[in-house]
């Protein structure tokens, strides 16, 4: 991912430009959604939620998400939120933008079996894919700390590369997508629970990986916590609810690395 893309987007809240609906629609999830093309820059990106759900905030959630990830290095694809003029009756105007970033893009659902331990592949494949995944093991850290338990899912994380001048010596760069269902803990101390990824990913985590990203976690300023957090408009995120998520971030990024076997047995990085 273009790293001045990332820097550009998570210092803006909205977008400044105008945008206009793909003519490929996408396949919407349980939120609603579809594709958006950029009038200015023709970059391509998935707009969400269609449907009004002030319980779940999907795009303060998903907004939040992406200004956390860049701040422990997770692959989320940029975001910024997105005021919607004159949705149709009964759709929310209070959306984001997710941004897509390489020209080709598949589900991870899409490369291997979720369900399989090796992934339903043949060995030599199974192995690249394990490689793709294992340099992304940081990313159950970061669920674990929004209390994301939606990854065992083919459609919540994607595979990109370039099509010109493919790497040689990559597979190509896994994405991690849809926060909508994460920081809903009622109290900031509430337990970790354990995760569900799909075992291919489980068996290729690289622990020394899981525990740089907990580190680097464990070391995000309270404060930058909260701005990012209090800087969401009201009408997208309640001032209860920043409350309620600061709070929880905050005392869960201390708790991680000791909690870490009792959320997700079997991978604890040793203390
Ligand atoms: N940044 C992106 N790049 C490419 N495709 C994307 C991107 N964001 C979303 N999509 C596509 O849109 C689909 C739906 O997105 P997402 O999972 O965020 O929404 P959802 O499932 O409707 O969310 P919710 O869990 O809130 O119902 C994805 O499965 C993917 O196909
Ligand atoms: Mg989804």
């Amino acid at each position: 991912m273009n790293p001045e893309t990332r820097t550009n987007w998570t210092t803006s809240l909205f977008t400044s430009d105008t945008w206009h609906p793909a003519p490929t629609p996408g396949n919407a999830g349980e939120a609603g959604g579809y594709f958006m093309v950029n009038d200015r820059t023709a970059q391509v990106a998935w707009m969400k939620p269609k449907r009004v759900d002030l319980n779940h905030a999907h795009a303060a959630k998903e907004k939040i998400a992406f200004d956390l990830s860049i701040l422990c290095d997770i692959n989320v694809p940029p975001v910024v939120l997105y005021h919607r003029e004159n949705p149709p009756p009964g759709e929310s105007p209070l959306a984001c933008l997710s941004l897509v970033c390489y020209p080709k893009l598949y589900m991870w659902g899409d490369v291997f079996t979720l369900s399989s331990s090796n992934g339903g592949l043949l060995p030599h494949s199974q192995s690249s894919v394990e490689q793709a995944l294992a340099a992304v093991s940081g990313t159950v850290a970061f669920d674990a700390w929004l209390g994301n338990d939606d990854r065992n899912n083919g459609n919540n994380a994607l595979l990109g590369y370039e099509t010109a001048g493919i790497n040689p010596t990559g597979l190509g760069e896994f994405l991690f997508i849809d926060f909508s269902n994460t920081m809903t803990w009622s109290e900031p101390q509430a337990a970790f629970a354990r995760l569900n990824v799909p075992p291919l990913f489980a068996n290729a985590l690289n622990q020394t990986r899981i525990k740089e990203t907990i580190t680097k976690i464990a070391a995000i300023d309270d404060a930058k916590i909260e701005s990012i957090v209090n800087r969401i408009p009201d009408n997208y995120l309640q001032p209860t609810q920043k409350t309620r998520i600061s709070a929880g971030l905050i005392s869960r990024k201390a708790r991680l690395l000791n909690d870490f076997s009792i959320w997700y047995p079997g991978t604890a990085p040793s203390v």
